[in-house]
């Protein structure tokens, strides 16, 4: 970890238009950063930036594209003059067990959040360090320690990018740039409306579920205190790490919480008729 810093950063965040990307630039606004919003949905990141006033601007970005890599740090350095700290975020997922989604669906998953996200580190390894400064922020998942039913390829580009962040931060440690990875746990943003709509994401409503403006106070945290690892919340995150250690545990125990994540997800589903006769 670094030393703690209170200054003022520019800070480019992918898949800003929604969810925990949103809620990140939104916050850091609103500390006092300048913001970069990036997403692949034009329309709706040029719309949150400008509700954000002058100290967020809008570019589109496809995390999958090298080219769009460059053109938004570009973007950003003809905005706000450079890129301090990268919050590497954009993710997508595709609902269903292994056998029900299709080969192109899998290949989306490791395109977006493994190779996409690499392809930004990537950039922004060599941009920060010509600068002689910079901190990359990656915004993984719990189940980069858990591997869960109904989210295998989710799961395996998460322990991918782990691995992949913790690998580069080791290369780099006597660089100028400092790494930070951050697992959220379920959090309610566009992403779990779909896996609520699929009874094979049952799982994840297996424990209580988080405001995306939770987790943005752990991203923006870590803007200043720059924290190597952060599971969130701190011990349920602690026990889901360590449950991912033994196997036949996890053989044990996955099936007991994906049944109690089956009926609290019938709890949260909207029941035709409720409230009839008011
Ligand atoms: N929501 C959860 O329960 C949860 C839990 C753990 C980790 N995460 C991770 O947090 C991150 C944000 O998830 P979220 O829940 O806010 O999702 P979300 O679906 O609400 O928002 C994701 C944003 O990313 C954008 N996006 C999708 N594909 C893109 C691409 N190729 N290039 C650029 N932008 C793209 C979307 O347009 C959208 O604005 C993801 O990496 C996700 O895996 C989410």
């Amino acid at each position: 970890m670094g030393p703690r810093t209170e200054q003022k950063q520019v800070v480019l965040v992918t898949g800003a238009a929604n969810g925990i990307g949103a809620a990140v630039a939104e916050l850091a606004v609103a500390r006092g950063h300048r913001v970069m919003l990036t997403d692949v949905d034009e329309v709706a990141v040029v719309s949150r930036a400008r509700s954000l006033g002058s100290r967020a601007a809008a570019c589109v970005l496809d995390i999958r594209s090298s080219e769009g890599w460059t053109r938004a740090f570009e973007t950003a350095d003809a905005a706000f003059g450079h890129v301090d700290v990268l919050v590497n975020n954009a993710g997508i997922t595709h609902t269903g067990v292994t056998r029900d989604l299709s080969r192109q669906q899998h290949r989306d998953i490791v395109e977006v959040n493994l190779l996409g996200t690499i392809t930004g580190v990537c950039t922004a390894l060599e941009r920060m360090t010509a600068q002689g400064h910079g901190h990359i922020i990656n915004v993984c998942s719990m189940t980069s320690f858990l591997p869960l039913p109904g989210y295998a390829t989710y799961c395996a580009t998460k322990y991918g990018l782990r691995a992949f962040h913790h690998s580069v931060a080791i290369e780099e440690r006597d660089g100028p740039l400092d790494f930070t990875i951050i697992h959220p746990p379920s959090t309610r943003t566009g992403m779990l409306e779909q896996e609520k709509a699929d009874p094979a994401c049952a799982v994840a409503f297996a424990e209580k579920s988080y405001a995306p403006q939770q987790i943005a106070g752990a991203v923006v945290d870590a803007i200043d205190t720059r924290p190597v690892e952060v599971v969130f919340p701190p011990l349920a995150g602690r026990v889901q790490r360590i449950a991912g250690v033994f196997p036949r545990l996890m053989r044990r125990v996955i099936p007991i919480a994906e049944a109690r994540g089956l009926r609290q997800r019938e709890r949260l589903l909207p029941h035709p008729g409720a409230g009839a006769g008011r």
